[in-house]
């Protein structure tokens, strides 16, 4: 892809990546990804913001062959996705500085070894003039490592926002123009990158919100010339009360476990509540997450394996517990032969999901007449705690 002109002296680069399935080696990315870097030619410097994954280093680096100079090299984020060709950018414009947060400088020097001296760091509202524009960094950590900032484009109002606001697209529409198709990979990519840190997030949100902004130009995905769009839709993800849904992660050998789902979750329905259920042997875990952001409680559904829960259900338990979402309640079913730890070990594994844990059903072997009363009853429980904290 050629750079594509944003506005007056003001270009995007990178790389769009329509083969991209998996993000981190861990989050699945049906839509692929984009790695966006930005050029700003002010009257007296010219800037380049991020660069692209360093494998993507050649087409980034034949964008710029008609570029003579550049003065200043910004890495908002220190993580390889963005700052990965910089070295690259750095040997053909040995006198670029790099201008980084203090935090990034140390971490870049750590990921890239790129000399110290090549580093200029800014404060929080620092100013940079190139001339007739200037870019004012704000530090937002946290979106998505302890280290980020986002720039502020002052005469053009155009926030670069590196990770915060990004979604995992590939296309070639510059522009957002399928906002629901957006909504759906932002909120994928906020469940997966940003939903740990969300009092962060929160923060950062209160932070930019004094600022004018025409444009979000975030490092992954679709430019926002509405950034009404994505600011609302994160201040509902990040502030919004849970939902009235339970989010019901299981695993089934022998069908035991799958019974008990199939009643409970038509118990659950009868009780006016909806849910979402994953089976975890084929489910995409990024759907799993995104439906985590809205979940009022989340039910654990496993049989017995080796005197505890089964290894994927352990897996996604561990990342409900890194994800840390704000259901307000949590369960456990399951199907058991003879005996075991599972729910100890369940309940030892989400320390950080600051839930009530209600009862759990347990069936040995097949669901009883009684195991089903159980789930009548935990669906009865989950549908009266929802009416009363008033989930929608
Ligand atoms: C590989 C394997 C290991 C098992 N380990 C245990 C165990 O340690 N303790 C136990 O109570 N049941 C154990 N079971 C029995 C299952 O928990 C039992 O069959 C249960 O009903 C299966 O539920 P499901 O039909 O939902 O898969 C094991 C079953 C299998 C296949
Ligand atoms: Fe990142
Ligand atoms: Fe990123």
């Amino acid at each position: 892809m050629k750079p594509r002109k944003i506005k007056d002296k003001i270009y995007w680069m990178g790389y769009v990546d329509w083969d991209a399935r998996l993000f981190d080696s861990l989050i699945p990315l049906p839509d692929g990804t984009s790695y966006n870097a930005f050029l700003i030619e002010g009257s007296k410097k010219t800037v380049l913001i991020d660069t692209v994954e360093s494998q993507f280093a050649g087409d980034l680096m034949a964008q710029l062959d008609n570029v003579p100079k550049i003065d200043y090299v910004v890495s908002l984020h220190a993580e390889q996705d963005h700052s990965g060709s910089i070295p690259h950018v750095l040997s053909r414009y040995p006198d670029a500085k790099l201008i980084t947060s203090p935090k990034a400088k140390g971490m870049l020097m750590d990921l890239l070894r790129i000399p110290e001296e090549t580093f200029i760091t800014v404060s929080d509202g620092e100013n940079l003039s190139l001339g007739d524009k200037t870019l004012e960094f704000i530090n937002t950590p946290w979106v998505h490592w302890p280290e980020t900032m986002v720039a502020y484009l002052k005469e053009d109002k155009i926030l670069f926002s590196c990770d915060f606001f990004g979604s995992h697209i590939a296309s070639t529409e510059l522009y957002v123009n399928d906002e629901a198709r957006v909504y759906e990979a932002a909120k994928r990519y906020y469940a997966e990158i940003m939903m740990p840190f969300r009092n962060a997030i929160k923060k950062n949100m209160k932070k930019i919100a004094s600022y004018d902004i025409d444009i979000i130009a975030p490092s992954h995905g679709q430019i926002y010339s509405r950034p009404s769009f994505i600011i609302d839709a994160h201040k509902e993800w990040i502030e919004g009360p849970p939902k009235n849904l339970v989010v019901l992660p299981y695993i089934s050998m022998h069908n035991s476990t799958k019974k008990m789902v199939d009643y409970f979750v038509a118990s659950l329905v009868e009780n006016g509540v909806n849910v979402e259920q994953f089976n975890l042997t084929v489910t995409d875990i990024g759907k799993l997450a995104i439906a985590l952001v809205d979940a009022g409680t989340i039910v654990i559904g496993t049989p017995t394996i080796l005197a505890g829960p089964h290894p994927d259900v352990v897996y996604g338990a561990y990342l409900a517990n890194a994800l840390r979402p704000k259901a307000n309640f949590l369960s456990i079913i399951g199907s058991y032969g003879w005996g075991g730890k599972t729910v100890e070990i369940l309940a030892g594994m989400i320390p950080n999901l600051k839930v009530e844990v209600i009862e759990p059903v347990l069936a040995k072997g097949l669901p009883s007449e009684a195991n089903f009363k159980a789930l009548e009853n935990l669906a009865e429980t989950i549908a009266t705690k929802h009416k009363e904290l008033g989930f929608k």
